[in-house]
């Protein structure tokens, strides 16, 4: 297929996607609004529709909480297709239904790019009604995520850091105790093969943690106290601190003063906090267990985003540069989700291996701002080429190329129309 012809495909998978304002991941899989994904269809939606673009992130905001979260799942309409359903969770922060936790916060980096990028004239306005919604979120984020100070984000559950089964989770999952669930079935098998799914072991610990946040009614403060699972994920923490980055550049476009001396002290915290997730041995940053102290020791995709959150030290660099090449070596396509030299890589099994277009994007973001274009171009021309060749999958295989997961998902489109496809690369700036 023309690369064209894939562009008109992207759009109309974000059009026939789309629920009326907000978008779902696929049919099937993923029936409601996803916080991280509606922000890279954003992204997506505003290379042809820019009023679009605003009314994702929008809509997404509506369900905000009280508290300044925004949660992982609006749940907008009921759909038995799903579990965990709004039942389960058992939440009463915000004016839609949702999940009870978090996603990783993407959205102010992706309001700054569309205010820089505007072709309507109407930017300023959506961003500065989006300004202090962004501000306590952010806020929270620091409150209940980080409430020792460590400059570290912690997530209270797996699917927190959007990277739902990583290997950096097992060891602190193993800890959850399974109690207070009730006899469930589960729905993601029925869609996809299991063999690419979570075990149920670990879903039962999903599930007793959902069940443990719900016992102290979702407080935020006494979810961080006594949530069964506390940790440090250099995912979400770099996400974040480059997030904060752009919510600065934003603030100061906006000449929200008050707001850029704030988000100053955040940022230096986030600089600081980091370093305690650096693994000198694996020469990486890594996920931190924040009750048992102990960190893991696994290259991940996401310890190449030290680079897209502005870590700009040379060693860490170098580390990541030969990270790259020695993976490079191991595989086809670039970035898979977890080390394939390590012993719990598995290439198909969701995100203990495959590769994803949206983390492609951001690493390479990093490596391009660190003056590194040729490893940046090498990611960009990868995921075009899963593309081309496996379609719009919700993931892909680094050894073979073969689309794994959803099909026709939202945000594999979204990222090809903003920055894979080589017929975007050509358009001016
Ligand atoms: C899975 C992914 C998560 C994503 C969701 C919808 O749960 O792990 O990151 O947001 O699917 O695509």
């Amino acid at each position: 297929m023309s690369h064209s012809d894939l562009d008109k495909q992207a759009r109309s998978i974000l059009i026939e996607n789309d629920q009326g304002g907000y978008t779902i991941p696929t049919r099937g899989l993923y029936p409601y609004q996803w916080n991280w994904d509606s922000v890279f269809v954003a992204l997506g939606f505003s290379t042809f529709d820019q009023d679009r673009a605003w009314q994702e992130i929008e809509m997404l905001f509506e369900g905000q909480w009280r508290d300044g979260m925004v949660p992982h799942i609006l749940f907008r309409k009921d759909d038995p297709s799903y579990f965990p359903g709004p039942s389960v969770w058992g939440t009463d922060g915000g004016a839609i239904p949702s999940s009870g936790h978090s996603q990783p916060p993407v959205a102010a980096s992706v309001v700054n790019s569309l205010v820089e990028n505007d072709r309507t004239g109407r930017a300023p306005e959506h961003a500065a009604a989006l300004l202090p919604k962004l501000m306590a979120w952010h806020r929270w984020y620091l409150s209940y995520r980080d409430p020792d100070k460590l400059g570290v984000i912690a997530v209270i559950h797996p699917w927190e850091s959007g990277r739902d089964n990583l290997p950096d989770w097992d060891e602190a999952l193993r800890a959850v105790e399974v109690r207070d669930i009730e006899p469930y079935e589960r729905k993601d098998t029925s869609h996809v093969d299991p063999a690419m799914r979570p075990h149920k072991e670990d879903y039962d610990r999903y599930l007793s943690i959902v069940a443990a946040c719900r016992k102290v009614g979702w407080d935020p403060a006494k979810v961080a106290q006594t949530c069964p699972f506390f940790v440090a994920d250099p995912g979400v923490t770099f996400i974040f601190l480059r997030a904060c980055r752009d919510l600065l550049a934003l603030a100061e476009r906006l000449e929200a003063q008050d707001e850029a001396r704030e988000i100053r002290t955040w940022i230096a915290r986030m600089e600081k906090g980091t370093r305690v997730l650096w693994n000198s041995t694996v020469k990486a940053h890594v996920a931190l267990d924040e009750r048992t102290g102990r960190q893991t020791d696994g290259v991940s995709s996401a310890s190449f985003l030290a680079l897209y959150a502005g870590l700009r030290d040379a060693d860490i660099l170098s580390a990541l540069q030969a990270h790259f090449d020695r993976i490079a070596a191991r595989v086809r396509y670039m970035m898979p989700s977890y080390d394939p030299d390590h012993r719990s890589y598995e290439p198909l099994r969701y995100w203990r291996g495959p590769v994803w277009a949206m983390i492609n994007y951001m690493i390479a973001k990093g490596f391009a701002e660190a003056g590194d274009e040729a490893r940046a171009e090498r990611l960009r021309a990868d995921t075009a080429d899963l593309i081309e060749t496996s379609g719009f999958a919700e993931y892909f295989s680094p050894e073979t190329g073969a689309g794994a997961g959803g099909g026709s998902f939202s945000w594999t489109s979204a990222i090809w129309l903003a920055w894979a496809s080589p017929s975007h690369a050509q358009e001016p700036a």
